[in-house]
């Protein structure tokens, strides 16, 4: 079985391709920056390397005797000072380098969808200057555009569970989230398949209203939506770029855009929202 070198482990899509691979058999090793954490997941016998990633002298040979590495590394709400292109495009590149100069068979990286039609926006320029490098780097390669995360998904629940679901426009645009687990066995496929880039979304496409009402239909509440308008995101989306840091409003800037256009990617899995949400809603 083919040995593999996961970047990421840690995550919440991470954790759910660590536990595909091994149901699936393959020698896995992981690159964290934290052992523990990988530990108290429940892997105390795994193999890992805790190397800082954003450090190319501390990952030097983390790639000896790998065929594949997949990576899911990239900066989400975490405020730890860096930046897009510190994490998702220069950590990823010092791995690309390690990768290549062990002659890793192929390289698996999670950007996201329509990053490569977003490269405005902070996260996905730096992304795609990544799959850039990716694609010219003589490796094999394979993109992976997933569609949102369930685990966003989470903030409908807490804003129903606050009483009121506030979304942007009329609510009106559409998007087909993904449950990790879903997205994981496609990360996984994606070692054998020969496609270079996949796009991934769930089973279902929702608006953005509907996704609103399951979370208040899950908690058995009534729905009650405000719409704020178009032209007010705007206002704090410029607002937020010309007043803060992109560490700062990085995360708001992509959640700012992606909420005013369609999001469908094809469809992928089984796992749906509503039972993400009344899984939710019992804890
Ligand atoms: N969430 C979404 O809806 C969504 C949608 C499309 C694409 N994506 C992309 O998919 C990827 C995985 O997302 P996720 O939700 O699983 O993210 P996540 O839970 O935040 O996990 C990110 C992983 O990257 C690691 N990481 C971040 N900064 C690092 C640094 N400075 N040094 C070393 N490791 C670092 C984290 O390690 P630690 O545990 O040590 O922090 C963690 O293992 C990301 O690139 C994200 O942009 C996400």
């Amino acid at each position: 079985m083919e040995r593999i070198l996961l970047a990421g482990a840690t995550g919440y899509l991470g954790r759910f391709i660590l536990k595909e691979l091994l149901q699936r058999g393959y020698q896995v090793k992981t690159l964290v920056r934290d052992a523990g954490k990988v530990k108290a997941d429940g892997y105390p016998d795994l193999e890992i390397c805790e190397a800082e990633i954003t450090d190319p002298g501390s990952i030097k040979g983390c790639c000896d005797t790998i065929d594949v590495v997949i990576s899911t590394v990239g900066i989400t709400k975490q405020k730890d000072g860096l930046s897009y292109m510190d994490v998702d495009f220069q950590a990823n590149t010092n791995l690309l380098e390690e990768a290549r100069r062990a002659g890793v068979r192929k390289f698996i990286y999670v950007s996201a969808l329509n990053a490569d039609k977003l490269t405005h926006v902070a996260i996905c320029r730096a992304k795609e200057m990544f799959v850039e490098k990716l694609k010219n780097s003589g490796v094999d390669f394979c993109v992976i555009r997933p569609n949102g995360f369930f685990s966003d998904m989470a903030e409908f629940i807490t804003m129903a569970q606050r009483g009121r679901v506030y979304l942007f426009g009329r609510g009106l645009f559409r998007s087909n989230p993904v449950h990790g687990a879903d997205l994981a066995t496609v990360c996984v496929d994606a070692v054998n398949l020969p496609d270079q880039e996949i796009e991934v979304g769930g089973p279902e496409i929702l608006s953005h209203e509907e996704i609103g009402r399951l979370a208040f239909e899950s908690l058995g509440k009534p729905p009650k939506i405000s719409y704020i308008p178009d032209w007010l995101r705007k206002c704090v989306l410029r607002s937020l770029q010309l007043l803060t840091k992109q560490t700062f409003h990085g995360p708001a800037e992509f959640f700012l855009t992606v909420m005013a256009i369609d999001m469908i990617a094809p469809e992928y899995g089984s796992r749906t929202l509503k039972e993400f949400f009344s899984g939710l809603s019992k804890q």
